[in-house]
């Protein structure tokens, strides 16, 4: 049995096109649905836009400078659909396409494999003013010109394909994550929510058979946002309340990756609820005949769950969000009355966003996964959200962090060490970048950009604390952790 990391393992870390590149509007490249909400959220709670972000547009060659002094074998990063295509479709943006084979062409110069996401959250916004992005299938067809033309573009020098982004996400924060009009916003429209899934499983299966047709020992995955859920206490209702979380937050979207079905008993409740997607003829089959051949893993937390009895006194609700960076300012927990409520784990420390952190889940869900699906992963992300500080001698002193990913770099050890196939740890985040709801405040970077909410400054790079550790683990093949 292995007793450490494989030989090839690769180390790096991951960023997303909308949250580091900036040049918003440069080059030909038209907004994305995330260039108006971050827009929106600057003027609702003065967070960063996505207009310069951490700059990388102008800076990659720097920062894959500063990948490779870290020791990085790979690097995992999205493409921005509205880069290549500024109208989603049609003519492709020649100085856009440019970006990204340079991008491409200098990592691998230096020895970093890229591991490309199709899609990160960032539908173009000439196809939300079409016909209202992701809330239409006609999305499905648009995504696989896109797709067709990026995986034959780099077929030679891309092997690794994470396909779309955290479709789990997507469902709980669906406003965050996809630009969704206010008067649907009310709750009678929360099938949407899960139509929007289905339309992206569609068009991440087309992804997968993309890949598997084009690229010469190419493979393909979804990258999945994904928390192991424990029960609130030995109570057997709990207990319960735990199998019914998992099938609704979690199953549901691995058994289509790996099984290409809806998980039951998540289906059964959501007809019963008037939420399921409507399907038609041939979905399935498409599903099913393009499966994963591995799960890129995002966790940052893991959650609790407790019963919730259905008597009228509540109602579904979704996950809550903590905006102000306060510890307990979370709005509330997702609510399936009958089925499941999502609750505090009163055993674990959290994040000043409320995010309970546990390397112990790490190592539970790797080993979860890998038993019931028995298919490689990968953490493609996984990291503290924290207030840095920069020292009037430019430094970051960021133990916290450091604290953080040794308790997972570890766990994912034991998993391999109990015979998990894991292929690389690409944590969040290279550079400090736009969070997805908190601004730039909010770190998660080995490199600090030299950036405020209000003023993007000159977006320099500093090399933090975690930077020099994360040197020595990637040099001693996570063997030298201290
Ligand atoms: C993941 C996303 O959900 O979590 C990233 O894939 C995101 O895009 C990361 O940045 C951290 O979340 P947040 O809200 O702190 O940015």
């Amino acid at each position: 049995m292995r007793k450490s990391f494989p030989d090839h393992f690769l180390w790096g870390a991951s960023t997303s096109a909308y949250q580091v590149e900036g040049a918003a509007y440069e080059d030909g490249k038209k907004a994305s649905q995330q260039d108006i909400i971050n827009k929106d959220s600057y003027q609702t709670f003065g967070f960063a836009t996505a207009e310069v972000a951490s700059d990388q547009y102008h800076h990659f060659k720097e920062d894959i400078a500063l990948m490779k002094e870290m020791g990085f074998t790979a690097y995992r990063f999205s493409i921005a659909w509205s880069r290549v295509f500024p109208d989603g479709v049609g003519e492709v943006n020649e100085k856009g396409i440019q970006y990204y084979r340079d991008l491409i062409d200098e990592l691998i110069r230096n020895g970093i494999e890229p591991i490309v996401t199709l899609y990160h959250y960032d539908c173009p916004w000439a196809l939300v003013e079409k016909y209202g992005g992701w809330l239409d299938r006609r999305i499905v067809k648009d995504f696989e010109y896109y797709a067709r033309y990026i995986i034959n573009e780099f077929k030679d020098k891309v092997k690794i394909w994470t396909t779309i982004n955290e479709q789990s996400i997507i469902v709980q924060y669906w406003i965050q994550k996809c630009y969704i009009p206010e008067e649907l916003l009310d709750g009678k429209h929360d099938q949407l929510r899960y139509q929007i899934n289905h339309y992206m499983n569609l068009a991440q299966a087309i992804a997968v058979k993309l890949v598997h047709e084009l690229v010469p020992g190419g493979i393909a995955g979804a990258p999945l946002g994904y928390s192991c859920i424990y029960p609130l206490t030995s109570r057997p209702e709990d207990v319960m309340a735990m199998q019914n979380a998992q099938a609704l937050r979690n199953d549901y979207y691995t058994d289509i990756y790996f099984k290409g079905e809806y998980n039951k008993a998540a289906m059964i409740y959501l007809e019963e609820h008037g939420l399921a997607p409507k399907i038609e003829e041939g979905d399935m089959e498409l599903i099913r005949e393009n499966l994963s051949d591995f799960l890129a893993i995002n966790y940052y937390a893991s959650e609790c769950a407790k019963w919730c009895p259905d008597d009228g006194t509540q109602q579904i609700r979704w996950s809550g969000v903590n905006r102000s960076g306060k510890k307990g300012d979370i709005d509330g927990f997702e609510t399936h009355p009958g089925f499941y409520q999502m609750c505090k784990n009163p055993e674990l420390d959290t994040t000043d966003w409320d995010w309970a952190i546990d390397p112990i889940g790490m190592e539970y869900l790797l080993r979860d996964l890998y038993n019931r699906y028995n298919k490689p992963l990968m953490i493609t992300e996984n990291g503290l959200g924290a207030y840095d500080v920069l020292t009037k001698d430019g430094q970051v002193h960021d133990d916290y962090r450091i604290d953080y990913l040794r308790g997972h770099i570890a766990a994912c050890k034991r998993a391999i060490d109990k015979g998990v196939e894991l292929l690389a740890y690409c944590p969040w985040s290279a550079v400090d970048l736009l969070s997805t709801s908190n601004g730039v405040k909010k770190r998660y970077g080995f490199i600090y950009i030299d950036r405020t909410d209000d003023d993007p400054k000159d977006c320099a790079r500093i090399r933090k604390d975690s930077f020099y550790w994360y040197q020595k683990v990637i040099s001693t093949n996570g063997e030298d952790l201290t």
